[in-house]
């Protein structure tokens, strides 16, 4: 099955933003192009914007006069459905209701050819809903977007349950002779990347709910320990909270109210009170002209520990231990296995991040999961009322002799880039292993979808197999909501593991 031939014209009707990026990527390949809005006068305001965009391509040099203008000549705004009637796709990028999309595919199906492919854009709509009503459901196809669609390269190709295997098969190879990076996946809530984000949100919402630390603090942990592009307060007020806040809902419902899912109540409020974002001048940071930008809480300069000694084996941080050399601070280790973890002279132990919470334990301080701990310029830490202040003192003095900046939470359990990355890997395994999409394409849509510095699978890889699991199983016994209980995919893949290592 092979793209659509450039002489096919191809329609885009819902002329707004989606649309029109939509309808510019299309034309860019050389395709015909038709745009049809029910609002009069604005398929022609969106042929106008997207003659603009061309122009403003020619003048970075990314375009050809002679190509904008022939571009420019295959785009044409239709009057009325009819017009659509030898397209041989049509993308709807109309209103986000059901009812809306299915009246217009009902009214498209009277129009066109019986070989046309009907496609959305829907992000959140179940495509099997929407392609209910067509008289031929099997060549009705999800093709999600990202805004904006002329630069972002992952198109999600969502088959509903009725989609034809030839008609998805011909709307992936056309994304990708578009120049876009296609990936397959079933119809389920939010598709890839909008099910498998739910976490990065939710996570940081809920340790601040815990009042774990402020917005700046935990943006901060996950950008410079955890590797992320953005943290999830800066990314939402970006987005819009109402916007992304709608996702999470949707997600939520149409898993019939999984607590997995369940949205943030600090969110809740943020949108009740209009503080919407950039947008708004207000979300969870200020964007008025005299704001102060909210700084991360960083600790007072400590000293550096005499030594320490390692106990067994550090895990996904054992980089830490050539890094601790390197700043001078001798490490000792100890082969006996009482666990994994750093001794500090005060007698006080430092541990990675498990889930577990530092009031069991006498005197312990947790640190949290970096992407690369050679390149984490910021680490979080947390200690509850148990921990000496000698033994804080020392872990803030380590981290600071390693260059980094440091962050102390309150008791956290799984601390937060931890707990997060091991929300989403579970949510991965879990999805692959219901048919959502292959381990590949989950990693692909999460880096080129939401920018993750690593695919989940990736992440499961370095992390050890077992490490999700166990971090989640801790959590679990803390809070048995279920938000936590991680899932039967995640425990095979565990299981597996120590199996083939030949642990019983
Ligand atoms: N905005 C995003 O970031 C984004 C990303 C991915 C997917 N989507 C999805 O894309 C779709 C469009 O979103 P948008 O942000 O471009 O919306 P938008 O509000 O910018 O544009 C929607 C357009 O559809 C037109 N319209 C409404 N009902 C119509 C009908 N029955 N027939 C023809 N035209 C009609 C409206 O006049 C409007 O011009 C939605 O399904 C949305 O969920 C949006």
């Amino acid at each position: 099955m092979t793209a659509l031939d450039l002489s096919s014209p191809v329609a885009v009707v819902g002329t707004g933003t989606m649309g029109q990026g939509i309808a510019q990527v299309a034309l860019v390949a050389g395709h015909h192009v038709r745009l049809f809005d029910a609002a009069p006068g604005r398929a022609q305001d969106a042929a106008d914007a997207i003659g603009a965009r061309l122009d403003r391509l020619v003048e970075k040099d990314r375009m050809t006069p002679a190509d904008r203008d022939a571009a420019r000549g295959r785009l044409h705004a239709a009057g009325s459905l009819a017009e659509l009637a030898d397209c041989s796709l049509v993308v709807e990028a109309v209103l986000e209701q059901l009812d809306v999309k299915q009246q217009l595919l009902r009214d498209l199906e009277d129009v066109v050819d019986e070989d046309c492919l009907l496609a959305t854009n829907t992000s959140s709509l179940s495509v099997t809903a929407i392609g209910g009503v067509l008289r031929n459901p099997g060549r009705f196809v999800g093709l999600h977007f990202f805004n904006p669609a002329p630069l972002l390269p992952l198109v999600e190709v969502v088959s509903g349950f009725a989609t034809d295997v030839t008609s998805a098969t011909r709307a992936y190879e056309m994304a990708r002779a578009w120049g876009k990076t296609p990936v397959a996946c079933a119809d389920t809530p939010g598709f890839i990347v909008n099910r498998l984000a739910r976490p990065f949100y939710a996570e940081a919402f809920a340790a601040y709910e815990a009042q774990s630390a402020d917005p700046a603090t935990i943006d901060a942990v996950l950008r410079e320990c955890g590797g992320f592009r953005m943290g999830a307060f800066e990314l939402t007020d970006l987005i819009g909270q109402d916007v992304n806040e709608a996702v999470t809902h949707s997600v939520w419902q149409a898993f019939f109210q999984d607590v997995r899912f369940t949205p943030s109540l600090a969110q809740r409020r943020l949108v009740e009170s209009g503080r919407l974002g950039r947008k708004t001048g207000q979300g969870w940071y200020d964007y008025g002209d005299d704001a102060e930008r909210a700084e991360p809480h960083t600790a007072e300069k400590a000293q550096a520990p005499a030594y320490v000694v390692a106990e067994g084996d550090l895990g996904p941080a054992s980089d830490l231990l050539a890094l601790i050399r390197e700043a001078g601070v001798p490490v000792r280790e100890d082969e006996e296995d009482h666990g994994t973890r750093l001794v500090l002279p005060s007698g006080g132990q430092l541990v990675l991040a498990d889930g577990q919470t530092s009031v069991e334990f006498r005197d312990v301080v947790y640190f949290d999961l970096a992407l690369d701990y050679r390149r984490a310029t910021r680490i979080a830490l947390s200690a509850s009322q148990d921990t000496q202040p000698q033994t804080l003192s020392e872990a803030v003095g380590l981290f600071q002799a390693l260059g980094k900046d440091v962050s102390v939470l309150g008791d956290t359990p799984g601390m937060i880039v931890a707990r997060t990355v091991a929300r989403i890997v579970d949510l991965a395994h879990d999805a692959v292993a219901k048919g959502v999409a292959t381990e590949e394409d989950v990693d692909t849509a999460m880096r080129l979808g939401v920018n993750y510095p690593l695919g989940p699978f990736e992440w499961s890889r370095r992390l050890g197999r077992s490490w999700a699991h166990e971090i989640l199983d801790e959590l679990h016994q803390r809070d048995p909501s279920g938000r936590y209980a991680p899932s039967l995919a995640l425990y095979r893949h565990a299981y597996a593991t120590d199996k083939r290592e030949g642990t019983p």
